[in-house]
Formats: structure tokens, C-alpha cells, sequence
């Protein structure tokens, strides 16, 4: 048969597809979120996300150079606090959990970049992002708090902070509030679409966060939408963001694909913790090799447009990159 065009020629070999290949991970892409708990030696097994622990400061610090050593971008810390009110006092404590880590890690691995989660639902007792008057998730009250938890970082020397409450405004506050005080460098890594998604449910689990009262949906993201997402990126880009993000990654890669092709900033993406948890959860029943999975939906997320990805996969993919440099499993 005559064919002017036998695409398959270009399949033949690994050599041959490594010179076509049109996407490459490397470990600098991936953001490795991680818990941070109170205690010593402790690293604390959480069920809903297996294979991911809650760590001490002192056993953080470990981790943190061996993620380093491992080449991978960046850290992103959440707190697991046991101390919850209604006003959130714990998250901008000068000497709390996250302000702790950040000095103890940037003191010992000081070239690894570290970022931190500004959002009150690990401090508040009701669980939401925001503080609570009567049925309402209060916006501007909840940005001042933010703001102070977010100084509160910089004086730790974080190196971005990242916003994921969704409250409107709250990126040019925090700008603005870093700015005043002598803190330029600090960047700010924005969750600018972020749906209310099933997906973080993983997530809640391990900080015991869940909302007690009502759902996300009045400041998360409604699935349905596309372009009220590029309004968020629009609005977060013009108060000063310095990376914006969409959130979670795979039901929303079209997202990013937009994102990518409608703005400049760079893009992250988050591969959240359900995303995460169902790939274990199909590895346990023997459904799915686990690695590939892993490895084909990271790919995806950055062929989708994402110039950084939060991943709980970050230490294993970066050590599999490692092993198979250039190769796709
Ligand atoms: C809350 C927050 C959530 C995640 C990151 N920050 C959960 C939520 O919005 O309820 C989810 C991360 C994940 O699922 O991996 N500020």
C-alpha cells in the first residue's frame, strides 16, 4: 500500500520517540505539599492519603533535604493544628507550627524553596477558610486575618506564600501587606481557580478540617464554569500575583490549557489529594500500576499547559525520573 504519511515510522524505537517526544517532567517541575504537625520524631501515617505522613519540625527537616537532594522545585506546607476557635488566633502565632517549620527548614536546606498555605480552615473550629458571621463566610474580616498570617510567614522567611481560601481581594491585600513591610521578595502563589471539588476530600481527612457546618460553594469554584476562571486568573494577575494556579488539575486540565494560552504568568497546577488517593486506593486492589498512572497523569498536566505541579507523587516520580532519565514508563 502507498501511503505518503506512515506516522508509526516516528514510533519505531525509544530513540525515535525521544526525539519526537514534545513534553518533558523533570523533578524542578513538581511542588511537594506536605503536613506539618506538633510533636518530635513523629511522622504520623494518614489513612485517607497512603504513603503521606504528618511530620514533626525536626523529622520535616529531614524530609526537606532529601527532597532537595532529589531535585524537586519546591515545598508547600499545611498545618495540622489541634488548636481550633472561631477566629483563627493560631494561624499568624509568631511561634506557631507553620512559622516554626518554615525557620527550622530554611535554616537547614536554606536553597530549598519553601511556600506555605494561607487559608484559616486548619485553625477554625468550624472548619471553613474564612471566619463565620451567622451563615456567612465574611470576606474583608477574613482578609485581614490572612494578611497577618501571611506576615507572620515572611517573618519566618518563607518564600511564597499561597493563598487558597478564595476570599476576593485577598491577593492585592496581601501585596500590599508584604510590601508595607519590607518584604518585596516574598512571592505569592495564587490559587486563583480553585473549584469546589469532591476531590480534597483526602485532604480534609488528614488535617481534620472538614467544614462542620455548610460547603465551600459560596467562594470555591462552581465545576461548570471556564471563563469565570480566566476572570479569576485576570483579577489575581492585576493584585499582584506572581504564579497563579488552577485547582484540582485533572478534571480541569482544559483550565489550564486556557490559562496557558490566554496569559503569561506562570501556571501551576495542584494534583490534588483525591486524584492522589484513588490511584493507591486502585494500586491496593491491583487495578493499575501504580507508577504509570502516576507518571501519565503528570505528564498530562504538564502537556495541559502547567509550568508547576503540586503533587503528593513528588518524591516518588522525581526518584523514578531519576532512574529512567528521559524515558517514558
Ligand atoms: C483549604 C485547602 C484545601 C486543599 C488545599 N487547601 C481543601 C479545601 O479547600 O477544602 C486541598 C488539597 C488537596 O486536596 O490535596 N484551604
Amino acid at each position: 500500500m502507498y501511503l505518503s504519511h506512515r506516522p508509526r515510522r516516528l514510533r519505531q524505537t525509544t530513540a525515535i520517540r525521544g526525539l519526537v517526544r514534545e513534553t518533558q517532567l523533570y523533578p524542578a517541575d513538581l511542588i511537594y505539599p506536605m503536613f506539618v504537625a506538633e510533636g518530635e520524631k513523629l511522622r504520623d501515617p494518614i489513612t485517607t492519603m497512603p504513603g503521606q505522613f504528618r511530620f514533626s519540625v525536626d523529622e520535616l527537616v529531614k524530609e526537606g533535604q532529601k527532597i532537595f537532594e532529589l531535585g524537586i522545585g519546591a515545598v508547600n506546607l499545611f498545618g495540622y493544628s489541634t488548636e481550633k476557635d472561631d477566629q483563627a488566633t493560631k494561624a499568624y502565632d509568631p511561634n506557631g507550627l507553620i512559622q516554626s517549620a518554615v525557620r527550622a527548614l530554611k535554616k537547614s536546606v536554606p536553597d530549598l524553596c519553601v511556600q506555605t498555605d494561607i487559608a484559616l480552615d486548619p485553625y477554625t473550629n468550624h472548619g471553613h477558610d474564612g471566619l463565620v458571621v451567622g451563615d456567612e463566610i465574611v470576606n474583608d474580616e477574613t482578609v485581614e486575618v490572612l494578611c497577618k498570617m501571611a506576615l507572620s510567614h515572611a517573618e519566618a522567611g518563607v518564600d511564597w506564600v499561597a493563598p487558597s481560601d478564595m476570599m476576593d481581594g485577598r491577593v492585592g491585600a496581601i501585596r500590599h501587606a508584604l510590601d508595607q513591610a519590607g518584604f518585596p521578595n516574598v512571592g505569592i502563589l495564587a490559587y486563583s481557580a480553585k473549584y469546589a471539588s469532591c476531590f480534597y476530600g483526602p485532604f480534609r481527612g488528614a488535617l481534620d478540617s472538614a467544614p462542620k457546618k455548610g460547603d465551600k460553594k459560596t467562594y470555591q469554584m462552581d465545576p461548570a464554569n471556564s471563563r469565570e476562571a480566566l476572570r479569576e486568573i485576570a483579577m489575581d494577575i492585576e493584585e499582584g500575583a506572581d504564579v497563579v494556579m488552577v485547582k484540582p488539575a485533572l478534571a480541569y486540565l482544559d483550565i489550564i490549557t486556557q490559562a496557558k494560552s490566554e496569559f503569561d504568568t506562570p501556571i501551576a497546577a495542584y494534583n490534588v489529594s483525591g486524584e492522589y488517593s484513588m490511584i493507591q486506593a486502585a494500586a491496593e486492589k491491583g487495578w493499575i500500576d501504580p507508577d504509570r498512572a502516576m507518571m501519565e497523569m503528570l505528564l498530562s498536566i504538564k502537556r495541559a499547559g502547567a509550568d508547576m505541579i503540586l503533587t503528593y507523587f513528588a518524591k516518588d516520580a522525581a526518584k523514578l525520573l531519576k532512574q529512567h532519565f528521559g524515558k517514558i514508563l
